[in-house]
């Protein structure tokens, strides 16, 4: 069995993937959250890591009451998340920290040469070929634990990639699916976070909603699938049970479809290329009775037309959207500006700040927390309130 580092692991993807590990007797060499000292502490207790890193510094002391006698030695800032992204003991980390804070611990696993399952898409999305050139100068592997792309990997196993001729990538909708724009001005953050079919962290749960999500992932298979933006087509399919699909040259489509569960496509991305028995429930076709698909309509949807424009401008571009979208969404969870002001906030972002250069990682870093500012001041200058 692997020994894993899980980054992120208070969160909707590292509690999944520690019931993963603790299914199969898997051992954890590291833990890291962000401040969440009650949860890390606990799972220090039951996995007993090496390693445990709590990014914000002042909480530290806090853990190292709670954890006293384990043994465990603790780590903080983002130092400490880069060490625990690339200890030589680790076989595998597993990358479920949310948002682009994730791109460091990224880079800093690949450049230790060390293979990685990666949930954190803001960090493929503002890294970009970086990102991937990185990972192929260093011969790592990088398994995906996004559901679609982990649906998309495993129907191109045995394939040769001159093949494919499209990526099918499904689209839940989210809770707002059919509404217009207008309709959308009052949607309260509970209504925001009441996703129809995955239970996940607060911010991929809006970002669901405002469809920023789909953007997000559709800029994720063109990095780890290699392929250019024409040849990924997004389907509504309401029900989550298809989750992903490719079609070939032949005509042939291979769809892979399963319960909504994320515990699959995490273990797949841990056992690779082994296929375990999971604590899922079965998926029974019969009891869906049927399962059902729409063309989308993203006009009343600015985040992902701001996402998918990205997508086409390429290099700082992906970055900015990322980077803006996260302190818009910070803002609506905070109650500060409404449902609607996230997409003004990423469409201006996006025609608004201009970089130079986009060769290098500073460089990734630099257009996300240009975009962060950019978002702060709108918001400081009233330009996202009500
Ligand atoms: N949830 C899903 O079903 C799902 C599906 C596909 C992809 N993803 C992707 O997976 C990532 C995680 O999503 P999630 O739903 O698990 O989010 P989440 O529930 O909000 O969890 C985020 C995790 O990241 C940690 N974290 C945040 N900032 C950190 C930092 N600076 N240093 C160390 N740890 C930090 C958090 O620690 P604290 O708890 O201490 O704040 C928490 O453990 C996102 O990129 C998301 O898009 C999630």
């Amino acid at each position: 069995m692997k020994t894993l580092s899980v980054l992120g692991s208070t969160g909707a993807i590292g509690v999944q993937a520690l019931d993963v590990a603790r299914l199969h007797g898997m051992k954890i060499i590291a833990l890291a959250a962000r401040s969440d000292v009650n949860k890390l502490a606990e799972q220090v207790e039951e996995f007993r890591p090496r390693y445990a890193c709590i990014f914000n510094e002042e909480k530290a002391e806090e853990l190292y009451k709670k954890i006293a006698g384990t043994g465990t030695e603790i780590l903080t800032g983002m130092d400490g998340l880069c060490k625990a992204a690339s200890l030589d003991s680790a076989d595998l980390i597993l990358n479920g920290v949310v948002g682009t804070v994730g791109l460091r611990p990224t880079l800093a696993a690949i450049e230790a040469g060390k293979d990685l399952a990666l949930a954190n898409k803001e960090a493929l999305v503002s890294g970009g070929e970086i990102v991937i050139e990185a990972v192929k100068r260093k011969g790592i592997s990088l398994y995906p634990v996004d559901s679609e792309h982990s649906a998309i990997f495993q129907c191109l196993q045995g394939s040769r990639k001159e093949d494919l001729k499209k990526i099918l990538l499904t689209a839940s909708g989210g809770p707002f699916f059919g509404k217009k724009l207008e309709e959308m001005k009052d949607v309260t953050v509970d209504q925001a976070l009441a996703h129809p079919t995955w239970k996940m962290g607060k911010k991929i749960t809006v970002d669901s909603a405002t469809l920023m999500n789909k953007g997000l992932e559709f800029i994720e298979a063109m990095r780890l699938f290699g392929v250019t933006a024409d040849k990924i087509e997004i389907v509504i399919h309401r029900e989550s049970v298809i989750h992903s699909a490719v079609e070939f040259n032949d005509g042939a489509v291979i769809a892979q479809l399963g319960v909504p569960d994320m515990r699959i496509p995490i273990q797949y991305a841990l056992t690779y290329p082994e296929r375990l028995e999971s604590p899922t429930k079965p998926l029974s076709l019969a009891d869906y009775g049927k399962l059902t698909f729409y063309k989308p309509d993203f006009t009343q949807f600015p985040c992902i037309t701001s996402a998918l424009r990205a997508a086409e401008y390429g290099g700082a571009a992906p970055a900015i959207v990322s980077g803006a979208d996260e302190v818009a969404v910070e803002l609506f969870l905070d109650k500060k500006i409404p449902f609607t002001a996230i997409g003004d906030a990423v469409s201006s972002a996006l025609e608004n700040i201009h970089t130079s250069s986009f060769q290098s990682a500073e460089d990734a870093i630099e257009a996300v927390e240009a975009a962060h500012e950019y978002v702060k001041e709108l918001y400081g200058k009233g330009k996202l309130s009500w």
